[in-house]
């Protein structure tokens, strides 16, 4: 972590970051029972510096992105139930696994969430996709909702919401507000560069839900964008601004 910075206010950003650091092996807790899951795999770590390169084209940005939330799902379905089953090789008859059928639904934040959806949707096909449409309002950095549909079973599944970027946390927390208003009960949060103070506020309003991050960063700017960060990821996954 980038700790050559000066001030008061970045010294409390050190000290909160170092307050981090301390819990980070490589899993733990914020406040409350939610978990923040850092995938440091050197794949993982290996895909990421590249999407924060200012250099990486918008053609490599789109599929480092999936590829990163494509690698994601193993660890962020490590938990799914499975029902033992018999099954005949060539050789003799024996004990295998499968998935218990249970249910999922991703939910992407537009803009940026869709560039996870494949990757994901590669992994498990049969998961049903929802979407939600939010803005931060670049004055108060708030999120304003302009659109919401998710599968009619929603309280049936396991939800896992996906947005690229976590950064004051406002719009993860609404979206995790939305699905559960909706009636979803097992929310999980999955983005690719975290910021601690998103955590931190995800954490404060959903205690229940983990948080699965390719990166933790080091902490916001003045304008709300991550530190080292990649960017604006919507802007570099669609080639826009
Ligand atoms: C970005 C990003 C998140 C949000 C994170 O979206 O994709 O949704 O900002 O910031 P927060 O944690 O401070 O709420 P943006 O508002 O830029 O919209 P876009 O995806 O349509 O570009
Ligand atoms: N949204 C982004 O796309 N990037 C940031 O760094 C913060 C919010």
């Amino acid at each position: 972590l980038d700790t050559n910075f000066k001030g008061n206010r970045h010294e409390r950003r050190v000290s909160k970051i170092k307050q981090f650091e301390e819990k980070l092996a490589p899993t733990y807790s914020s406040s409350g029972e939610g978990r923040i899951v850092i995938l440091d795999h050197p794949l993982v770590r290996h895909k990421v510096s590249i999407i924060r390169d200012k250099n990486t084209s918008v053609k490599e940005f789109r599929e480092l992105v999936q590829e990163i939330a494509g690698l994601m799902v193993y660890e962020i379905t490590r938990n799914l139930p499975l029902v033992k089953i018999e099954i005949e090789t060539p050789i003799e008859k024996t004990i295998g696994y499968t998935l218990e059928g249970k249910k999922l639904a991703i939910v992407p934040v537009l803009r940026a969430g869709l560039g996870m959806v494949d990757g994901i949707l590669q992994v498990i096909p049969n998961a049903k996709v929802g979407h939600i449409g939010l803005y931060r309002d670049p004055e108060t950095l708030e999120p304003v909702e302009y659109y919401c549909k998710l599968p009619s079973d929603i309280n049936e599944r396991d939800i896992f919401i996906l947005d690229p970027m976590l950064a004051t946390g406002g719009s993860a927390a609404a979206a995790i507000s939305l699905v559960k208003s909706r009636g979803a009960r097992k929310v999980t949060l999955v983005c690719l560069i975290a910021a601690p103070e998103g955590v931190e506020r995800v954490h404060q309003a959903h205690p229940d839900v983990d948080i699965y991050a390719a990166a933790l960063d080091n902490y916001l700017n003045d304008h709300g964008y991550i530190v080292p960060g990649l960017g604006d990821a919507g802007d570099r996954l669609f080639g826009t601004k």
